[in-house]
């Protein structure tokens, strides 16, 4: 057994999107931070309603994928084919834009607290140019697992090996054999999860503190703040002092070229400007 360490730490930086949302990037606040087939990663936090309340306006997509998880309030899902899905609390909306898609992602709410993620997953060549799809995933239809010694874990995408139990997630037999997780811990608590060993993973905490690596090699990663994980055939993970609440992501890379041009992610530099083309032509979709 090879224990992962952490090779990168990548500090979330607060910065704006949207219609001016607050949120917290880490994956993807530049070309260089992003770890394959990963591109990028926003917190969204926040009780103040000017936080968020103008949320992501109409905008389009090309070429990845895109995994929203509202942890506390809802949104309104709406694209140009007249689809609408409404994300609650624990909810997950995985869409998977290909060819391209004009959506809008508007908060259901003018108080309390607004809180969720959204990961960007790139789609390898073959399948960038697929019609868009969505899988909306309400909190009840993902599994939940109670640890012996206290916590939980959710089971988003892929499958939970705990003490050799295997539970299948929500989302499963994607190309990128994504593994997303989201684990919370007592004080104290630890979690040790196999993984495969050439995958790219990272740890991402949102609440509290944790450690990782093994006994011999310790390295602590503070809250909303990005742990990317050295290769190895699992992770271990102890919670802090006031116990610790962080999402677990791995994926298989893709290692193809990637040109990104905004919210087009294709291979090629002629591939974006297709994209760019398509859209002011009105054909991305
Ligand atoms: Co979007």
């Amino acid at each position: 057994m090879r224990t992962r360490s952490v090779q990168q730490v990548i500090q979330s930086m607060p910065t704006s999107d949207g219609g001016g949302v607050k949120l917290r990037r880490s994956l993807g606040q530049s070309q260089a931070l992003r770890l394959d087939p990963f591109l990028m990663l926003d917190e969204f936090s926040s009780i103040n309603p000017d936080d968020y309340i103008a949320g992501f306006p109409n905008h389009p997509h090309r070429g990845f994928e895109t995994v929203t998880y509202i942890l506390d309030g809802h949104m309104l899902h709406r694209d140009h084919l007249g689809n609408e899905g409404h994300l609650k609390r624990g909810g997950v909306q995985w869409m998977s834009a290909g060819r391209g898609i004009i959506h809008s992602e508007m908060p259901q709410q003018d108080s309390g607290r607004l809180r969720g993620f959204q990961l960007w997953v790139n789609l390898p060549a073959s399948e960038k140019m697929k019609p868009a799809a969505y899988r909306d995933i309400q909190a009840e239809d993902i599994p939940v697992l109670n640890l012996t010694e206290g916590g939980q874990v959710k089971v988003i995408a892929g499958q939970a090996n705990i003490n050799g139990k295997v539970t299948g997630g929500s989302i499963q037999g994607l190309s990128t054999e994504l593994l997303f997780l989201d684990v919370r811990l007592r004080a104290g608590g630890s979690f040790i999860h196999p993984l495969v060993t050439d995958h790219n993973a990272f740890v991402y905490p949102y609440e509290g503190q944790c450690d990782i690596g093994s006994l011999l090699k310790i390295h602590p990663l503070e809250s909303q703040s990005l742990g990317v994980l050295t290769q190895g055939d699992c992770v271990e993970i102890r919670a802090g002092g006031e116990g610790v609440a962080f999402l677990l992501l791995a994926g298989k890379p893709l290692k193809e070229p990637i040109v990104q041009y905004g919210p087009f992610v294709m291979n090629t530099r002629e591939e974006i400007e297709q994209a760019i083309a398509d859209y002011n032509n009105g054909e991305l979709v």
